[in-house]
């Protein structure tokens, strides 16, 4: 089962809400990054996680702490007979950053949603899966869809938006880790009187239906931005340098610490790629859009 990473063309904050969640109004795009998860037979209940030598040596959650013991709990507790037991061996390949503002973990959750329900012959329909999916995070049921997307509620509302791009982008993944709460709970700090309303993302939709590099450039939003540069300010370096190296428009990546870059073909992401490398261990080039959760076959 294959998993993509996102990106967050347009991520429109609005004040929180009385559960502490905030209101999102956002389109997401899966890109070429992905996580593999397999799922076997066994007798008892395992998660082994490798990760790509390109993400260094990150922290990963420690057993009985993964979101994927979760979707496992959950799954067990929902659509099985009662006291049953989730017994299975799972294997992750991870090259998605990990706590990087990619929605690493809520891919690796729908690749795990998707395979444990086929593994235990569940059978579970799409939207209970999405519904499923929105109790696990606010962008796992992205990850179940793929593709180009619109976000509302607190993320977990998705529809499938027209694309008519093949979108070229620079990753530049960080390990220097910001935590995706610390993030909101700064962007509070910083707009204490936001309005409740997210900014809508209409200007990012119309340019993904031109299919033109240009626009989609000038449309990109990411309210979480000035949060997660605030505290980093040198992504607002990386930024910038990236541009200057010849990216249309770079960003950071929902909460960030990653920051992408778009670029005007797959050749232009390149070039800006390998002159990012003269600082930087990490730079990755990917295309968006691409499928959500999968089976390869
Ligand atoms: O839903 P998820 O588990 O990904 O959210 C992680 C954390 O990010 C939440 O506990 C919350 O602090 C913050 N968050 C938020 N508003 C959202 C999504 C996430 O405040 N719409």
């Amino acid at each position: 089962m294959r998993s993509a990473a996102k990106i967050n063309l347009h991520l429109g904050v609005g004040a929180p809400r009385d559960d502490g969640f905030h209101p999102l109004d956002t389109v997401y795009q899966a890109v070429s990054l992905y996580d593999d998860l397999t799922a076997s037979r066994a007798d008892d209940w395992s998660v082994t996680t490798r990760t790509a030598v390109h993400l260094g040596d990150v922290a990963l959650p420690g057993p009985g702490d993964n979101i994927v013991d979760r979707v496992a709990e959950l799954l067990c507790a929902t659509r099985c007979d009662e006291g049953c037991r989730p017994t299975a061996r799972v294997e992750i390949d991870k090259t998605i950053p990990v706590a990087g503002g990619m929605a690493g973990g809520s891919a690796d959750a729908a690749a795990a949603l998707v395979a444990l329900d086929r593994l235990w012959d569940l059978r579970t329909p799409d939207d209970a899966l999405l519904d499923l999916a929105a109790q696990l995070g606010s962008d796992v049921p992205f990850a179940l869809v793929g593709g180009t997307a619109h976000g509302l509620g607190r993320g977990e509302v998705v529809t499938a938006v027209e694309d008519h791009g093949s979108w070229a982008w620079v990753v530049v993944p960080d390990t220097g880790g910001l935590s995706t709460p610390a993030v909101y709970r700064h962007w509070d700090t910083l707009f204490p009187d936001a309005p409740a309303t997210p900014a809508p993302a209409q200007p990012v939709l119309t340019a993904l239906a031109s299919g033109d590099p240009m626009a989609l450039a000038a449309a990109l939003r990411n309210d979480l931005e000035a949060a997660a540069v605030d505290l980093r300010p040198d992504l607002g370096e990386l930024i910038a340098r990236g541009e200057a190296e010849g990216a249309l428009r770079g960003m950071v990546s929902g909460s960030g610490p990653t920051c992408v870059f778009l670029c005007e073909s797959p050749e232009a992401a390149r070039d800006v790629a390998t002159a990012l490398s003269a600082t930087r261990d990490v730079v990755l080039t990917a295309h968006g859009p691409v499928a959500g959760a999968h089976l390869l076959g």
